[in-house]
């Protein structure tokens, strides 16, 4: 049987995510839009591309060290934002990342839709962390949590452009998953299978908005009713000039999340963002768009060596990591990889998520003949196809 001590690599920790949550809720972890085709792709994507070692380098002292969004980090990868972590880990939910991040010293990104509050999560551990923020439409609200991740603490903050509605996810509309999950005849009968869930999620309170107090709960009639609910509370004509409002102040490292072409990432830096980060959401918003380690090259070319650029999607292998760097990106973070720890064993599964990571990183490093992640370039990789 499989236990987070036996997991050896991050598709072990998602079969055991898949035996510890409902299953409603894994696919909503794992599911993309419509026919997953850019799911498929963003992982995919990596094995177009070889590492290229160079023998004989001296790799007798390694280090991993690097700087993310303004903060130190001791490895080149982090947590992405994830809303509703109290789905996959009600006992815990978002504090389980951020103390795991604490941990390991790298930044943990706080999504706007956490169950637990920007500050709760903040005060959780003394570590580095990011601020994902959607655009409200209600500008009083949007200012206030802009306001209030200052005060929390905040280092970054992260722009998610990709979501304007909510992206098409037929695994959902299926499985009839709620969010929060709802307790109704036919869902209670899958929440059983999984008891130990259940007790923790009726002893939680998971269903809770944790940025949004004063919100009346949201009404849940259907598997849609959420999507179309949170749909309502986006700005819908949000522009380039409403970014740069944001950016100028904000003042600090400041990202634009979901860039997936050059044209976009030179307006996002024209806006005057200090960081892109190359994702589509995991898959899970339009579906037919680029895989972000496919864009890394002529994104790089496009906005010169001095932009910061996170590569966001398909991250599952230490490799990986280093193909995203060698391609010319700065760092890469972590969806997927950190949800399935977190469904898997809260606060130890996320550890366990990253130091698998970070022990295959390390690996690849040494034997690629890099000793620091400076020394990672286009001489480490050529593309196969
Ligand atoms: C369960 C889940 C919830 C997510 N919630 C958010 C969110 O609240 N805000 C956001 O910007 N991105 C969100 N994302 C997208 C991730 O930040 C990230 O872009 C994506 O997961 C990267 O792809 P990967 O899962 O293949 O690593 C979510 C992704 C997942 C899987």
């Amino acid at each position: 049987m499989l236990t987070l001590k036996s997991c050896i690599n991050i598709d072990d920790l998602g079969r055991l995510a898949a035996w510890k949550v409902p299953f409603p809720v894994n696919d909503y972890v794992e599911g993309g839009a419509d026919d997953e085709v850019t799911l498929r792709r963003n992982r995919e994507g990596f094995g177009d591309y070889q590492i290229v070692p160079q023998g004989l380098q001296d790799v007798s002292q390694i280090s991993t060290h690097t700087r993310i969004m303004g903060c130190d980090s001791a490895l080149p990868f982090y947590i992405s934002a994830t809303g509703f972590s109290g789905m996959m880990c009600p006992k815990e939910a978002e504090l389980a990342g951020v103390r795991a991040a604490a941990k390991f010293a790298v930044p943990y990104t706080a999504s706007t839709f956490s169950n637990r509050s920007l500050e709760e999560i903040s005060q959780a551990s003394a570590g580095d962390k990011l601020f994902q923020v959607y655009v409200l439409d209600d500008e009083k609200l949007a200012a206030e949590l802009n306001q209030r991740a200052r005060q929390a603490g905040f280092k970054g903050m992260v722009l998610t452009i990709d979501t304007i509605v909510g992206g098409n996810r037929e695994r959902d509309a299926r499985s009839g998953l709620t969010i929060p999950p709802k307790l109704t005849m036919k869902s209670v009968m899958q929440y059983m299978l999984r008891p130990w869930w259940l007790i923790g999620y009726l002893q939680s309170d998971g269903a809770s908005m944790g940025n949004f107090p004063h919100m009346p709960k949201v009404s849940l009639k259907d598997s849609q009713a959420f999507v179309i609910a949170m749909s309502k509370l986006f700005k819908k004509d949000l522009t380039w000039s409403d970014a740069e409002d944001m950016i100028q102040k904000w003042g600090g490292p400041f990202a634009v999340k979901g860039i997936m072409s050059a044209s976009d990432a030179v307006r996002a830096c024209q806006a005057g963002a200090s960081t892109i980060i190359l994702s589509n959401h995991g898959g899970r918003q339009l579906d037919g768009v680029p895989s972000p380690i496919e864009l890394v090259e002529e994104v790089r070319a496009a906005v010169g060596p001095d932009v910061e650029i996170i590569v966001d999607g398909g991250i599952r292998r230490g490799t990986d990591v280093f193909k995203a760097l060698a391609l010319g990106a700065n760092s890469c973070s972590l969806g997927r990889a950190y949800v399935r720890g977190l469904s898997a064993g809260g606060q130890a599964g996320v550890e366990k998520a990253l130091s698998i990571l970070k022990a295959e990183f390390e690996r690849c490093m040494i034997l690629a003949g890099c000793s620091s992640i400076d020394q990672i370039g286009p001489e480490h990789i050529r593309r196969i196809r």
